[in-house]
């Protein structure tokens, strides 16, 4: 059997990847010019999958430039940040390991190096002290690496937000941004997902990341390019779908490029030559399944105000704060409206885009629905 022509759940690019041209441009254009950027989007909505694509496209085209990715997922101290910047920026710009014990003894001099005897992977072993005493070198090898190789450098960093989990992680954005911007060779992508800790760190005027950089946000994939996407990916498999069933594919996901895929896939695995009607419902069914263990937890622990909020917002009710809404779904009092959309946005449940208030996981929103208005 052949194998399902869409992808979720990890990076894609290439055939996996559609639309985002703008802002492929504006990255393209950004690299070029050494200008720091930032994107900002809920979790899925393709950051790290738009940043692959970019550089790939962008390689391509352009030599001269080494990128250095750090995910920042997993680091979860300072000192962790600083020894894996160490080791990405070792690794991305030595060819070989021989190399890379070079540039250690060279450039991090009171390091060790060790080799993973699994993987043959080399990494860097920080003494005691050697963090506490190296500091602003460590965060200054982007620039220096660019100088010795003459290279651009770009360092471009995942899950960004979660800087805010290290222990005095202001001073530690202080001395990153004093330093940065003096790197005329190497520059920094720093993207992420929690909108509201993203926001904090980028948007405050007393921030030190304030003005960092041009900010993207990330919206969902327009609604032609999906269906273009869908369509070429049945009928590349020898299956058809019809406009009608297409659209409503892409309207159920509301455009979220996740989703899209997830139901997509689903749709294709129990379809014939034809996609059905019945095909489309048992797809939708086994969507709303496969994820609902993520939301159980989140579902049994709502208060009977929260659930009450979710239905105003499921029958997209406008004026959330009025007197009318508050009583007529018994929401308390404006204040608590504020602490439970307050609550909602800082869970990425729901996020402001254009103005409007929507939910950020669609299918969160299709269990929601079933749940609380069908009774
Ligand atoms: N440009 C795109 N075209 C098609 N599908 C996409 C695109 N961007 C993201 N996706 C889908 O969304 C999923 C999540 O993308 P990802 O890049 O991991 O998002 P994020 O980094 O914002 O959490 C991918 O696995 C893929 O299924
Ligand atoms: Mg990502």
């Amino acid at each position: 059997m052949k194998q399902a022509p869409f992808k979720f759940g990890e990076v894609v690019s290439g055939e996996h990847f559609t639309d985002r041209d703008e802002e492929i441009k504006a990255l393209h254009n950004n690299f070029v010019a050494m200008q720091n950027t930032i994107i900002i989007s809920p979790r899925r909505y393709g950051k790290s999958s738009l940043v692959k694509e970019a550089v790939e496209r962008f390689t391509r085209k352009e030599k001269g430039y080494f990128f250095i990715f750090l995910d920042l997922m997993y680091v979860y101290s300072e000192e962790e940040f600083y020894n894996q910047l160490a080791t990405r920026i070792l690794k991305t710009t030595s060819g070989r390991i021989e190399e890379f014990i070079q540039l250690a003894k060279n450039l991090l001099k009171g390091t060790r190096v060790t080799i993973n005897t699994g993987t043959g992977e080399p990494s860097l072993e920080f003494g005691l002290h050697y963090v506490r005493d190296n500091i602003e070198h460590i965060l200054n090898l982007p620039q220096i690496i660019a100088r010795r190789k003459k290279k651009k450098v770009i360092v471009c960093m995942d899950e960004f937000q979660h800087i805010s989990r290290f222990e005095q992680h202001e001073n530690l954005q202080g001395r990153l941004r004093s330093i940065w911007q003096h790197h005329k060779d190497a520059g920094y992508l720093l993207y992420g997902s929690k909108q509201s800790m993203m926001r904090e760190i980028f948007h405050h005027a007393n921030s030190p990341f304030y003005r960092f950089g041009e900010i993207i946000y990330l919206r969902r994939i327009k609604k032609e390019r999906l269906r273009d996407y869908v369509q070429n990916a049945f009928h590349s498999t020898g299956k058809g779908i019809s406009d009608e069933i297409c659209d409503r594919l892409i309207d159920t996901v509301e455009n979220h490029p996740y989703y899209l895929q997830q139901f997509a896939r689903n749709i294709w695995l129990i379809s014939g030559k034809k996609v059905t009607e019945a095909d489309f419902d048992e797809a939708k069914r086994s969507l709303v399944y496969e994820n609902l263990n993520f939301y159980n937890e989140l579902l049994e622990g709502l208060t009977t105000y929260q659930v009450s909020f979710l239905r105003a917002l499921l029958n997209e009710e406008k004026h959330l704060y009025s007197a009318e809404v508050i009583n007529g779904y018994r929401l308390g009092s404006s204040a608590n409206v504020r602490r439970m959309y307050n609550g909602f946005v800082d869970k990425g449940i729901i996020i402001k885009e254009n103005g409007r208030i929507i939910f950020a996981d669609p299918v969160f929103k299709l269990i929601a629905r079933q749940r609380f208005l069908t009774q």
